[in-house]
């Protein structure tokens, strides 16, 4: 029997599988690193630690294989897109990695707009300015840290880092290079207009390949320290979001999809870049041959209940915190939550805006806000569903994976407010498994992704949506709209006193 190993370098943690040539997993390993919130706003991490902990957990996944490791034939990588790793000639790190979630930049994003025209970005980049690119970072690191930008001579997003550390080459990939706001998404090359304007040297753009491409091979210092095959292949891999989608058979028209990890994102199969949708969603290469996708994001979606556990039911599990949801009728009794923790992206391209409760009374105890938190990840996720039908798509079912498809009552929930019936995944990995099914694609186990997807992946179960839930909760999608409208100026107050104290 055959393998290959998907590495999908998340936010919190790295999750490794192994998994053989009838799509079976054979074996899981997740290793956790710290973020790094410096200030108000910052988001790091220090690429060492992915680096560590992967080699940490390739390492252990040997230990407990009882095959031969020549056996392993590829491996492949998904990781968090945007994260900006910074490397001067020798390729060393400069600084550690400013990621995705990280919201110091909205001055650069309007430099940009000014600099380049917001016409033109969308033109060639087909996405806005937003904070959580990689542009606005490296513009924030020349700006503010000249003297680490003067060494830079490339720079990488976090998986192409891992790559490069585990096989001594550097690449990007087209559907994480779509995330920096450098790339001319159609032509599939760095954009040299967008450089030019910004006086930026289009030489500290690495290689691109595409996702399913053999870059490199372990190097012997990586396979004597893991236990791996020293010739093992490596193939580029792709952005999460790209992997989550292919993963879960995300691989043809028609074809939509709902992730939840840390952040959620509704992503939506597109053959051409060729549509517009006016920089609302964002637009960009998939990891398949040829292909795209769109997608809307809410930043914190997992996050939003990682962090009411956090503070609230700390030495309790997912499963005892969301016990007893079922119990608590549709709307949270009247409680409404609005998931905005770190700032919006969908459809409020906004990283000011904060969170709230709202509609609380005396009455409620802690499963109605457990349910609020539910409803207010799954109301803003169908704030990108609303565009993508108001674009003419027809969404009737949606393939709903991460940590939003491990409670049978959120499922519900969502097949309630999307108004669509939500499929659950057997043996569900995210993108961790569209990471393995690129190295198979890779090794040429199969003609079409689309062949992988349908070898390995299986339906577990189908929510149906239940038309009086759904009656409900649309009615509720309006006040849920609305809160953001008046919290806006709210938000900003609090915010500028919380950074006043
Ligand atoms: C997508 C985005 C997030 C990260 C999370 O644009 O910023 O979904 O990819 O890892």
């Amino acid at each position: 029997m055959n393998y290959v190993i998907g590495i999908d370098l998340g936010t919190s943690a790295v999750k490794i599988v192994l998994v053989n040539q009838a799509g079976e997993v054979v074996q899981e390993i997740s290793k956790g690193y710290p973020l790094i919130h410096e200030k108000h706003g910052y988001s790091e991490q220090n690429p060492e630690d992915w680096v560590n902990q992967t080699i940490e957990g390739l390492s252990e996944l040997i230990g407990n294989f009882d095959g031969n490791p020549k056996d392993i034939e590829g491996i492949s990588f998904s990781g968090q897109m945007h994260g900006l790793v910074l490397l001067d000639k020798n390729h060393d790190v400069l600084r550690n990695a400013i990621l995705w979630n990280d919201t110091r930049t909205t001055v650069e994003c309007q430099d940009i707009y000014e600099m380049v025209g917001e016409e033109r970005l969308l033109a060639i980049t087909k996405n806005p300015a937003l904070e959580g690119f990689t542009l606005p970072k490296i513009l924030w690191v020349r700006k503010h840290e000249p003297e680490i930008f003067k060494k830079a001579a490339v720079f990488l997003l976090p998986k192409d880092y891992v790559r490069l550390k585990l096989t001594g080459k550097l690449h990007m990939e087209y559907s994480d290079a779509a995330g920096t706001l450098l790339l001319d998404v159609s032509k599939k090359e760095w954009s040299q207009e967008v450089c030019e304007l910004l006086g930026l040297d289009v030489g500290i753009c690495p290689p691109l390949v595409e996702s399913f491409d053999e870059v490199g091979l372990i190097m012997p210092e990586i396979a004597e320290h893991t236990g791996l095959w020293a010739s093992t292949r490596v193939f580029a891999g792709g952005a999460d979001n790209a992997c989550g989608a292919i993963g879960a058979g995300i691989l043809e028209e028609g074809k939509t999809l709902c992730s939840i990890g840390t952040s959620g994102v509704v992503l939506s199969y597109e053959e051409t870049a060729a549509k517009d949708f006016g920089g609302k969603v964002h637009y960009f290469n998939h990891g398949a041959p040829g292909a795209f996708y769109t997608m809307g994001v809410t930043l914190a979606a997992g996050y939003s209940l990682s962090w009411f556990k956090d503070v609230f039911a700390k030495n309790e599990s997912f499963d005892e915190l969301l016990g007893d949801v079922g119990s608590v009728p549709v709307g949270s009794n009247g409680l409404l939550f609005t998931p905005y923790l770190v700032g919006e992206r969908t459809p409020h391209a906004d990283a000011a805006i904060r969170g709230s409760f709202i509609g609380l009374d005396g009455s409620h105890v802690r499963k109605d806000f457990v349910r609020a938190v539910l409803e207010g990840i799954t109301f803003s996720l169908n704030e990108s569903i609303e565009i993508f039908r108001s674009s003419g798509k027809t969404i009737d079912s949606v393939i709903s994976i991460g940590g939003g498809a491990k409670n049978s009552d959120w499922l519900q929930i969502q097949a309630d407010i999307f108004n669509a019936k939500i499929v659950k995944l057997a043996s569900e990995q995210g993108p961790a498994m569209g990471a393995a099914m690129l190295a198979a694609y890779g090794c040429r186990w199969f003609t079409t992704l689309k062949e992988c997807g349908d070898q390995f992946l299986k339906v577990d179960k189908v929510y149906e949506p239940n038309p009086e839930n759904v009656a409900k909760y649309q009615k509720l999608f309006e006040v849920y709209k609305d809160v953001y409208t008046h919290t806006k100026g709210l938000s900003g107050r609090l915010i500028d006193w919380g950074r006043q104290e």
